[in-house]
């Protein structure tokens, strides 16, 4: 891999304490090209624009997928990442949906590690802090042929970011628009199901609220995600998740969940979820808990739903899940508990 060091560092003109969401980003970036039936060797270079062609073919046809990790600091100074392993699995699943020849795993642990140590002064040690780790890909060719391009660029860049949401969520339950329906790419980290996303999140937000809860897109009964999140229901003390399906992204942070919370004996289901089970518990005093999750949110508590013109708040519980399966989660990111898993990844 060549590395060509930024000259100087933009570090010292940042200001950490007031970082937005994926706006800052390190000094570097990883490139590498597929041309010629091959990924080409990668590189790592200042991080800056690149160069495109008007008709390159991702920008036409949509052929495109991401990936979203966190590194994390310790305070001895340690740099982890949580269970990298899932998210090259993940973007190579996503790119076979889309098309896209998948990516050597040497390529991306090298790039990765040797990112992460030239900019590992990038990363915040504050509470609820840590580098967001884009890597991403798209078609590259010039040329509006509607066909899977023959050239490829696959990306790695990094922000510094505290918590995605701050203070608890309003959600509401969309019935009309779809996330993701089956035989589609809902599974898939494709750009393009972000997008369609933006609209119907847009009119939520004129309702106030922050994000939307989407079904099934047939009948739309069943809940799916919401907004960048799974979704995670607690009915009495029974802790409930939808099962991954071509609709419904395999979250590894869902799927961390749901590891700590069998093992700490709690009663866990994966199986569909009806909203008419959420406006019931609503009802009777059974529905507790409601939270999204994911990398960017970590856990992120609901304190209310809206569906069909009712609004059903959600008082959080002394005893809440959401809070207990959180502090496990993120101390075993941020190497302040054990973690019997070999869910951390070391990489300085
Ligand atoms: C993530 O949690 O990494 C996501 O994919 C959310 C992102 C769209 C901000």
């Amino acid at each position: 891999m060549k590395i060509t060091p930024a000259k100087t560092s933009r570090r010292d003109q940042i200001d950490f304490d007031q970082l937005t969401f994926g706006q800052i980003f390190t000094d570097h970036m990883f490139i590498c090209d597929f041309k010629d039936g091959a990924w080409q060797t990668p590189e790592i270079v200042p991080y800056g624009p690149i160069s495109i062609a008007p008709s390159m073919s991702a920008l036409h046809y949509g052929q495109a997928v991401f990936e979203g990790m966190k590194a994390y600091k310790d305070t001895a100074g340690g740099v982890w990442l949580f269970r990298p392993d899932e998210n090259f699995n993940r973007i190579n699943r996503s790119s076979e949906r889309l098309s896209i020849p998948a990516f050597p795993k040497e390529y991306f642990f090298e790039g990765l590690n040797a990112l992460l140590k030239l900019d590992q002064n990038w990363i915040p040690t504050d509470a609820g802090s840590s580098l967001y780790v884009r890597p991403f890909v798209f078609a590259n060719t010039a040329g509006i042929q509607a066909s899977p391009a023959k050239e490829y660029r696959f990306m790695i860049i990094c922000s510094p970011v505290k918590a995605y949401y701050s203070g608890a969520m309003r959600v509401k339950v969309e019935e009309k628009f779809s996330r993701a329906a089956p035989g589609g790419v809902g599974y898939a980290k494709a750009a393009g199901n972000y997008a369609a996303q933006f609209y119907p999140t847009g009119l939520a937000q004129k309702e106030d609220y922050q994000q939307v809860i989407w079904t099934d897109a047939s009948a739309h009964q069943n809940l799916e995600e919401s907004g960048t999140m799974n979704v995670f229901v607690r009915l009495n003390d029974e802790l409930i998740t939808a099962p991954t399906s071509d609709s419904i992204l395999d979250g590894v942070t869902r799927k961390s969940i749901l590891q700590i919370a069998k093992d700490k004996g709690l009663a866990v289901s994966v199986r569909p979820i009806a909203i008419a089970e959420l406006v019931e518990g609503h009802a009777s005093g059974a529905l507790k808990e409601v939270f999204g999750c994911g990398t960017a949110v970590v856990i992120s508590p609901f304190e209310g739903f809206g569906f069909q013109n009712n609004y059903y708040p959600i008082e959080a519980p002394t005893d809440s899940f959401a809070q207990m399966l959180k502090e496990t989660l993120v101390g075993i990111q941020y190497n302040t508990l054990e973690d019997p898993y070999n869910w951390r990844y070391k990489v300085l």
